[in-house]
């Protein structure tokens, strides 16, 4: 798993260890923090004494001899890499703009690196994070896998690439690799026992980190981006997964992957229900009985009123669904800043 440290790939390891699986994570930890995987085995380990320990390596996935490094000393030991993961990455869309070099050469070199080793060592599934940032305005309807594609910052054509890449490596050899892009919508939320979570280096880009700050009195108030979007209320709607659903569609995207035949799919997950800016406030002051003082602001550069999934193709092939509602997303994500106020 490349950038098995972060928010998302922290909160798959809980499920990979759950069930058996052997997890190597190569991360430089940029965005994140060791600890992170030091706590997911602690969680794990209460119901399930057979967890094995995660295989950390800290590396940059831009540097090809670290990843090669990996899938040979996995063949040396007997226990060849089966499936990758690929997390790691830059993931701001603001910063893509101020420096998209840097998303460039992380983003898509570093993915280059990956599928070159998977490819020479005959490691050919992978479970890659693509984003609905790739999608383009959407008049206010539910995106389909097949609605424009368009993105409109360098983060998004970055992701945009990869999965190109990743079609035409299928495509030359369509009976061997395994692929799913996963388009994820607005994961929120932690592990209810609040020991891990998001932790955003530096003043958080997204909503739901900035409202936790706000809550506990970090900063002062919430800036809305705008209350004159032609959506329901004016504020700007999403489409939030709790990042427990989301680690579980990939799972169930690995299961389907090693079950069917060699493919490419392409599938969103989202919830495929509608919040505002104003309703994730205050349904986060309501099931947190907390006020978030908030004032209206111009639009952000580059933001979009309305991303919301049309999640039936995940259900269909995944056998998966988001379980978990707004209001525990807003519950487990206050409880891990409350008990993690300075992060790991
Ligand atoms: P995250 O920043 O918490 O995790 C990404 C991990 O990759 C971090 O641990 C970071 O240290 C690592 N990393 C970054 N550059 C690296 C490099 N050059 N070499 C090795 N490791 C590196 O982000 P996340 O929220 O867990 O997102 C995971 C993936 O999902 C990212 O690719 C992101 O673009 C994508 N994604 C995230 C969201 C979201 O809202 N969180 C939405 C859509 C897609
Ligand atoms: N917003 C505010 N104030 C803030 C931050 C955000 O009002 O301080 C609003 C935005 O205008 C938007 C909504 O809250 O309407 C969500 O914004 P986020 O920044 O939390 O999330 P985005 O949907 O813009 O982007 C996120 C990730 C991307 C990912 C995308 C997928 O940052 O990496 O979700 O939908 F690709």
């Amino acid at each position: 798993m490349t950038g098995g440290g972060g928010f998302i790939g922290s909160h798959l390891c809980i499920s990979l260890l759950k069930k058996n699986l052997e997890i190597i994570v190569l991360d430089s930890f940029i965005n994140s923090n060791k600890k992170s995987l030091k706590r997911v085995y602690e969680i794990s380990i209460v119901n399930n004494k057979n967890a094995l320990p995660i295989k950390i390596t800290k590396g940059d996935i831009r540097n090809i001899e670290e990843i090669d490094c990996l899938f040979s000393q996995s063949i040396k030991e007997g226990n060849p890499i089966e499936a990758v993961f690929h997390f790691a990455g830059l993931k701001s869309v603001r910063e893509s703009i101020l420096n998209p070099l840097e998303y460039w050469d992380v983003n898509v070199n570093g993915s280059i690196n990956l599928l070159k080793t998977m490819d020479k060592y005959h490691c050919k599934t992978i479970v890659f994070s693509s984003s609905a940032t790739i999608y383009g305005l959407s008049k206010n309807c539910l995106l389909h896998e097949d609605s424009a594609i368009n993105p409109n910052n360098p983060y998004g054509k970055t992701k945009l690439t990869v999965e190109n890449l990743l079609y035409d490596l299928h495509k030359k050899n369509p009976d061997k690799w395994r692929i799913a892009n996963l388009r994820y919508f607005n994961p929120i939320g932690a592990h209810p026992s609040g020991l891990i979570g998001e932790e955003p280096k530096g003043v958080p880009n997204n909503i739901f980190p900035y409202i936790c700050k706000v809550a506990a009195g970090i900063y002062k108030e919430l800036k809305i981006y705008g209350d004159d979007w032609q959506t329901k209320d004016g504020t700007g709607v999403r489409d939030y997964i709790h990042v427990l659903d989301l680690a579980d569609g990939h799972l169930a995207a690995l299961d389907y992957l090693l079950k069917s035949k060699p493919q490419i799919i392409n599938l969103n997950l989202g919830t495929g229900k509608e919040t505002s800016v104003l309703e994730l406030v205050n349904t986060f002051q309501k099931v947190n009985n907390i006020f978030i003082p908030y004032k209206i602001t111009k639009k952000r550069v580059g933001d979009l009123p309305y991303l919301v999934a049309n999640n039936s193709n995940a259900i269909k092939y995944l056998n998966w669904c988001p379980t978990r509602s707004l209001n525990e997303m807003c519950e487990d994500g206050w409880r891990w800043q409350m008990l993690n106020p300075n992060g790991y």
